[in-house]
């Protein structure tokens, strides 16, 4: 889908636009890649009465919110729309209706302004989010390398071998790491979204304490799968009957489950680095999601990452989940190839990293 474009190289900063599920973000970056200005509003306070993102809620609360988010950004970098160089947004995977809010928006300036707009694939965003300058240490990160997506919508092993060229390892049969944390928390009784809620109640926990299943465990290829994982602690929570746990025991099951999930994740994710450093060639583990702000998860990838001579980088929170800053990189990776998109690309509630549309076809 995309074009090669004579008229996209970058000639100044670049809006990013993220609104594929429940944070409306915008980020303005130089063509260098500095951060010029970040904003994230997260919608979380509205979905939390119902549990779980709602679509709909999501989609009015983008549009209820963009333009002001995006102005308020453009205002702290110093810049007006006609500062522009290019426009892009998350134009999928994601919730359709915040996906046509981002792009339609972003198309508009495009239009408006006379510059590129690039569709950039949610996933790929996360992808290069470590290449950024200065974030994977000194010089960038080179490719090819490895990511591991864990959030509350994405669990997949990529090999990233470059803009537009990724290579799906495996990927989660049934729920994401992220959703099983928030399953997790929701029948202990915590708030949502469960992860770092159910990290603080596992700090006073006794992980041995109860034997869960590891699903997929020691299983070749690097799938995972979490909801028999889930689906144990439900029975033993059910075991104790109606009513609120004791907070020792509520606190022993997060911390045994929670040694579960960082187990099943290094062993998967360990297959994965074997057979990209048999396939590839490369040396490093990149992680990203929300699930990767998990202490325990962390140690076990490091622990797993250091077995095989891989180094692991996690880039900061902050840019690990759903961010703006992603978004706008990507577009200037994209865009530095020469890479723009037609204002009719349309959104895509489903777009595999691996498709082959990641690229235009003369490249
Ligand atoms: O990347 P993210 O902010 O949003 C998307 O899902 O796209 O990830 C959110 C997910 C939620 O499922 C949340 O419960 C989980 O990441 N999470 C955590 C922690 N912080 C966030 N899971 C475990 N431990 C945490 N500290
Ligand atoms: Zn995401």
């Amino acid at each position: 889908m995309a074009t090669d474009g004579a008229d996209s190289a970058l000639t100044g900063p670049v809006l990013g636009i993220e609104s594929s599920c429940d944070e409306t973000a915008a980020a303005v970056l130089a063509p260098d890649g500095t951060i010029l200005a970040e904003t994230v509003l997260s919608q979380v306070a509205d979905h939390a009465p119902y549990g779980g993102v709602v679509p709909e809620i999501a989609a009015r609360a983008h549009l209820a919110h963009l333009p002001a988010l995006v102005a308020d950004t453009l205002a702290r970098a110093g810049l007006g729309y006609d500062g522009l160089g290019a426009v892009a947004a998350s134009a999928g995977p994601g919730l359709i209706g915040g996906l046509i809010v981002g792009s339609q928006f972003a198309k508009g300036v495009a239009l408006a302004r006379g510059i590129p707009y690039v569709a950039v694939n949610h996933l790929e965003a996360h992808a290069l989010t470590a290449r950024l300058p200065g974030l994977a240490g000194n010089g960038s990160l080179e490719f090819p390398y490895l990511l591991l997506l864990v959030s509350g919508g994405h669990c997949q092993c990529v090999a990233v071998l470059g803009v537009g060229r990724h290579q799906r390892l495996g990927g989660t049969v049934d729920d994401a790491a992220g959703e099983a944390f928030d399953k997790v928390a929701k029948l202990l009784g915590l708030g949502w979204p469960g992860g770092p809620a159910l990290e603080r109640l596992a700090a006073g926990g006794d992980a041995s304490a109860f034997a869960f299943p590891r699903p997929m465990l020691g299983r070749a290829g690097c799938d995972f799968s979490f909801s028999g994982l889930k689906t144990s602690v439900a029975q033993e929570v059910a075991r104790h009957g109606a009513g609120a746990l004791p907070m020792g025991l509520a606190a022993n099951i997060a911390a045994s489950f929670q040694r579960a999930v960082a187990e099943v994740l290094a062993d998967r994710a360990g297959n994965a680095m074997d057979l990209f450093a048999e396939r590839h060639g490369g040396s490093a583990l990149v992680v990203a999601g929300g699930v990767a702000a998990n202490a325990a998860v962390r140690a076990a990838l490091e622990a797993a990452a250091g077995a095989r001579g891989f180094r692991l980088i996690a880039p900061p929170l902050r840019l690990c989940t759903d961010n703006a800053v992603m978004v706008a990189w990507t577009a200037i990776e994209r865009l530095r190839l020469g890479w723009a998109d037609p204002l009719d690309t349309a959104p895509r509630p489903r777009w595999p990293l691996d498709s082959a549309d990641m690229r235009p076809a003369s490249a």
